[in-house]
């Protein structure tokens, strides 16, 4: 079987493993073997990491605790949280155009993403204008005529137990910040047609894999992991988004105008623009389940 540690050179890992071996054993050190000291410690030659491994280890120690880092590092923790906990999927947005510079700086940041083996297995097409208009009125066309939905990766049929509890729940949020009872019907449909339309957003970022990795459920994870990346480098900016199932829906629309490559299969799309502030709907913030709730902590008791 290929491992990650099959793959990397010894050169690499023989180093650090030992240090942190050897920092684990004195104890005191384990802990500030960061990436940042792993980055660093890769740039040692390796015959001078194994012969001096104490002084090196001790050196990079005391740079990792230095006030400075400690300081940015504070400050940095309180901005992530307040990213993290402040964003929202934004469904109404203001006409104005993003300029393209934007855009690919937020892929710029999203790109760096984790990936399986750094396979990066992930593109991204960036729409705006008419080829994204001719993408709302073909999926809204569809839909309208009854077509069933088209996705290109294998799609869970409907949530059940406490998924779909969660799945009403910011339904009824949505609506109800909307004004739209649970009956009216029609405008409950309206509302779908707007996700369709991918909420009429300036431009649509439609993320695909690579094909090889069509059915290969890390690779979707990957992709995951990086349109993570991209709404919160997006949010950084002042702009919002909302990763939308709903705008791939009919997914050979799609590939038609957005001309994606056969080896390429489309796995979501994330709809982008400036927040509209009068849009109610923006406001709407989804609940989370808590960390005792989600969190199973083992050996850290006694
Ligand atoms: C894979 C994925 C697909 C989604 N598709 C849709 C969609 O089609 N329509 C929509 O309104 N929101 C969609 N969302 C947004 C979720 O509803 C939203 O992230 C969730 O309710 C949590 O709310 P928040 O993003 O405001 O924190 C999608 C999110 C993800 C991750």
């Amino acid at each position: 079987m290929v491992t990650y540690g099959s793959l990397f050179p010894s050169r690499f890992t023989n180093p650090i493993d030992a240090m942190q071996k050897s920092a684990s054993c004195s104890g005191s050190e384990q802990s500030t073997v960061t990436p940042i000291t792993r980055r660093a410690m890769a740039a040692i030659p390796d015959t001078f990491v194994f012969n001096e491994i104490g002084p090196v280890s001790t050196q990079l120690a005391r740079l990792n605790q230095s006030p400075a880092v400690k300081r940015e590092a504070r400050m940095d923790v309180e901005a992530f949280r307040s990213m993290v906990q402040d964003r929202r999927s934004v469904r109404g947005y203001r006409i104005d155009p993003v300029p393209r510079e934007v855009i690919e700086d937020i892929i710029d940041i999203a790109r760096g993403a984790p990936s399986s083996m750094n396979t990066q297995p992930w593109h991204f097409h960036v729409l705006t204008g008419e080829p994204l208009d001719l993408i709302r009125q073909g999926n809204t066309e569809r839909m309208v005529n009854g077509a069933s939905p088209q996705r290109e990766i294998p799609l869970n049929h409907g949530y059940e137990g406490a998924h779909r509890d969660r799945q009403i729940e910011i339904a009824v949020q949505l609506f109800e910040s909307m004004g739209i009872a649970w009956e009216d019907k029609e405008r409950r449909r309206d509302w779908a047609m707007r996700g369709f339309r991918q909420f009429d957003a300036p431009v649509s970022i439609v993320v695909t894999v690579d094909r090889t990795l069509e059915n290969d459920a890390v690779g979707h994870f990957d992709c995951g992991a990086v349109t993570y990346g991209l709404v919160l480098a997006a949010w950084t900016k002042g702009l919002g988004c909302v990763i939308n199932g709903q705008g791939i829906m009919q997914s050979d629309v799609v590939r038609e105008h957005a001309n994606i490559p056969e080896d390429q299969v489309i796995m979501t799309c994330v709809a982008m623009g400036y927040p509209d502030d009068d849009f109610v709907a923006n406001d709407v913030k989804s609940t989370r389940r808590p960390v005792e709730e989600v969190a199973n902590f083992v050996g850290f008791d006694g």
